[in-house]
């Protein structure tokens, strides 16, 4: 798999963490990172809320050391709102901003299919309105381009809304309004998450435009990354739920695409990268917070195995990171 080249970013190998909001975190990026994800996206950010300086929007928008190159990714529907929130995000001018660190690209979310996000036209909705679509991906990259930053916009899309498979007339709109890149979510809006991924729309997808096409759905393994790239041409690929708790996808893909062999962890290296998994979302989040997102990340990371459903519920239960701590280093001496 080749670079794709980003503005001034370079795309390693096309791979790339896929967003994923109350998952992909700074912690879960940093951890990812060095197990060889060289791109990632933020969660998803309220151009709105942005723009209107909301504390928490900004959080999720910041950019720490260390975890870039990265895109930040915005969703709404409102062309001005979306201008200024890229713009805002790209000259690292927004209230909160944390470092000046340039984000690589912005990313628009025309993904998202729940309920709270469709009901008002935001995410997926934008499918169902190539016209706003153009708008809104034009007024981006007018601003981007204004700006003097050389940020590229790109573009998240899944294969369509409901029975409507257009992803390749939104992903034609698109180029038209000078996005640099589409990523596909294999999926309409209606199928949500359930498999299987639509492999012949994200192909379609890539024969319509000229832009890199990041192809995204269900890649578990090196062996589905290496199928969807066969099949449909796509430039790179996003990996979303296959990195929970398996950071090492990333090493398994790279590792097949250059033909090298690939050793999976041991026990004891995963239990050691959820701790420090743990211990990253408490310097980063804090205590109280870490304690609430911390347990599910936790519980991913010792999937499968004798026992491990015990682990995991234990885990659950618990409320104190010591206990966390010491169920995680029983499940790896268990091994
Ligand atoms: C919990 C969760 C949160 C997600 N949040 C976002 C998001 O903020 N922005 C986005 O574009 N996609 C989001 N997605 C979609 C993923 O990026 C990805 O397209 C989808 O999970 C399919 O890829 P996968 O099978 O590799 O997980 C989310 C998915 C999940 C499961």
């Amino acid at each position: 798999m080749n670079d794709i080249v980003l503005g001034e970013t370079v795309m390693r190998s096309g791979l790339m963490l896929a967003p994923m909001a109350g998952a992909t975190d700074c912690s879960m990026r940093l951890v990812c990172r060095s197990h060889g994800a060289p791109y990632a996206v933020t969660e998803m950010v309220s151009a709105k809320a942005l723009v209107r300086h909301d504390k928490k929007t900004a959080e999720i928008a910041a950019i720490h050391e260390g975890d870039s190159p990265i895109a930040v990714q915005i969703f709404g529907r409102d062309p001005a709102d979306m201008a200024e929130a890229a713009l805002r995000i790209a000259t690292c001018d927004y209230n909160g901003c944390k470092t000046q660190i340039k984000p690589a690209a912005i990313d628009i979310n025309m993904g998202c299919p729940v309920p709270k996000i469709v009901k008002n036209g935001e995410g997926s909705a934008l499918m169902r309105e190539p016209l706003l679509v153009y708008n809104i991906i034009s007024a981006c990259v007018r601003a981007l381009d204004s700006s003097g930053t050389n940020v590229p916009l790109t573009v998240k899309i899944r294969a369509g809304w409901n029975n409507n498979r257009n992803a390749d007339e939104i992903a034609k709109i698109a180029e038209a309004a000078g996005a640099a890149m589409i990523c596909v979510h294999g999926r309409t809006r209606e199928a949500m998450y359930a498999p299987p991924v639509d492999l012949d729309i994200i192909k379609t997808v890539k024969e319509s435009v000229s832009i890199p096409v990041i192809g995204n759905g269900d890649i578990r393994s090196a062996d589905d990354a290496l199928r969807m790239i066969v099949y449909t041409g796509c430039d790179g690929v996003a990996i979303g739920r296959g990195a929970l708790g398996n950071p090492w996808i990333f090493e398994e893909i790279r590792a097949a695409m250059s033909g090298v062999p690939y050793e999976p962890p041991t026990a004891m290296q995963r239990a050691e990268v959820a701790l420090r998994h743990l211990d990253l979302m408490i310097k980063l989040k804090g205590s109280r917070t870490a304690m609430l997102e911390a347990r599910r990340h936790l519980c991913y990371y010792i999937r499968g195995g004798h026992g491990s459903a015990a682990l995991r519920a234990a885990i659950m239960k618990s409320s104190d990171f010591d206990e966390m701590r010491a169920l995680i280093l029983e499940f790896a001496k268990n091994r």
